[in-house]
């Protein structure tokens, strides 16, 4: 494995730490003075140690983070629910756990890891538009708060076999508020295009259907219309139409205590440095404001990305560098296998050489070893001039990274490291 130490020959502090912060381009757009914040000599001494690829996570900006969260949250009385499907790494599940955050699951083995690492059964929800029997047993088993169930007739397997185990299930009806979220549409889940939700066409038959389950307990409205949204309008909009599917609901006799507006607050992927903790407070002063509920509903919600995201990157290196006929390659030792998001979804992550800086920028495209030309990390990169075993960081990739990661190809599963070391 490579050993290839950057700063070999630079001494003092400042003469290593400049090479890094001066890893900023002006068609970047990004100030010198940020781009340092993740990574310090002290990182880049240890990633030269370490084997590629892996995931790296800055515990302290996951903590902070946390705390922004919560601190913002509970201004207005609101529960979180951490979404485990953007990392269910144990070390970054542990700081969640500890600030009281509940857990929001869509499988029954996310349920099983949240008990596990210590969050409360009664903080935890269950989502998914397709939940088998077994997750479905489990989750009754374990006495979670509430399934948020997405059809009617999943209401009904969940009312057998609830009754088959003689439990009670407490449910949020997950309703389709028809809401566009404007972002991927590959992650948007609130229009009619989407299986996510109850449809409003079949809200008539779950009110003719509720009295007979005598299983089912419901509690919640729920409702979530996609990821990676950055303009609040969107959940102003979803607040307005969930303010109104209630008042239907009530108006049929049918009553919440509890509102679950989902997750789906974006980050910022082009400027990380800039940006490393999502606006909390206007995210939620936003939903404060347009959603309607008297003060003894609870309202709970279920960040994922806006937790974990920018305090993770993936550490490659280098393989070769190639001028093709068009385009200069970096092909790297990381690969769609373990960042499958800009070949999903045509996602942008900042690139950062962890080299010293060259006078000229070239222009790349960073390409995994992955037999698919779809596998890249990005397409006409401004980077210093790279050479076989430069390390480069793929920022914002602690959400969707890892979990997402599959080993395609026969590739070995890229470990995770984390600062300060645990
Ligand atoms: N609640 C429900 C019901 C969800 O479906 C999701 C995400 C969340 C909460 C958490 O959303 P977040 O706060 O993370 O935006 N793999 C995609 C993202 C898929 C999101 C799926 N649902 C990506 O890499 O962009």
């Amino acid at each position: 494995m490579y050993k290839n130490n950057i700063f070999e020959g630079n001494s003092s502090y400042s003469s290593i730490y400049k090479p890094i912060l001066a890893n900023n381009f002006e068609n970047q757009g990004e100030s010198s003075d940020l781009c340092s914040m993740m990574f310090t000599p002290e990182h880049l001494t240890r990633f030269n140690g370490l084997a590629t690829p892996f995931f790296y996570y800055d515990l302290s900006l996951l903590q902070k983070t946390i705390e922004a969260a919560a601190k913002q949250a509970s201004r207005h009385g609101f529960h979180i629910h951490y979404a485990l499907k953007a990392n269910a790494n144990r070390e970054i599940l542990q700081p969640i756990v500890a600030a009281g955050f509940g857990a929001d699951c869509v499988s029954g083995n996310e349920v099983l890891r949240a008990l596990e690492t210590g969050f409360a059964p009664e903080k935890i929800v269950f989502a998914g538009v397709g939940k088998s029997d077994k997750e479905i047993k489990t989750a009754l088993e374990k006495d979670i708060f509430c399934f948020n169930v997405e059809s009617v007739e999943e209401l009904q397997v969940i009312e057998g076999l609830a009754a088959q185990i003689g439990k009670t299930a407490t449910v949020a009806l997950r309703v389709n508020p028809l809401v566009e979220a404007h972002t991927h549409q590959y992650i948007t889940t609130g229009t009619a295009e989407n299986k996510f939700g109850i449809p409003p066409r079949d809200f008539d038959t779950l009110l003719q259907l509720l009295p007979a389950l005598s299983h089912i307990r419901v509690i919640g409205l729920h409702t979530h219309i996609g990821s990676q949204i950055c303009n609040m309008d969107n959940f102003k909009n979803t607040c307005l139409k969930f303010n109104e599917i209630r008042r239907w609901f009530e108006q049929h006799d049918l009553h919440f205590t509890d509102l679950n507006i989902g997750g789906g607050l974006g980050v910022d992927y082009q400027h990380p440095d800039d940006n490393p903790i999502p606006d909390f407070q206007n995210y939620f002063d936003t939903i404060n404001r347009y959603l309607e509920r008297t003060p003894q509903q609870q309202v709970h919600f279920e960040l994922g990305r806006s937790i974990v995201a920018q305090c993770g990157s993936l550490i490659t290196r280098v393989l070769y560098t190639k001028q093709g006929e068009n385009k200069r390659f970096a092909i790297v030792d990381a690969g769609m296998t373990e960042l499958i998001r800009p070949a999903l979804y045509q996602a942008y992550h900042k690139i950062q050489a962890l080299k010293a800086p060259q006078v000229a920028a070239l222009i790349y495209d960073v390409v995994g070893p992955i037999c698919e030309s779809s596998d890249f990390f990005g397409k006409d990169v401004a980077l210093p001039m790279l050479q076989r075993g430069d390390l480069l960081a793929i920022r914002t990739a602690g959400a969707y990274g890892e979990v997402m990661s599959s080993n395609y190809n026969l590739r070995e599963k890229a470990p995770a490291i984390y600062m300060p070391a645990l």
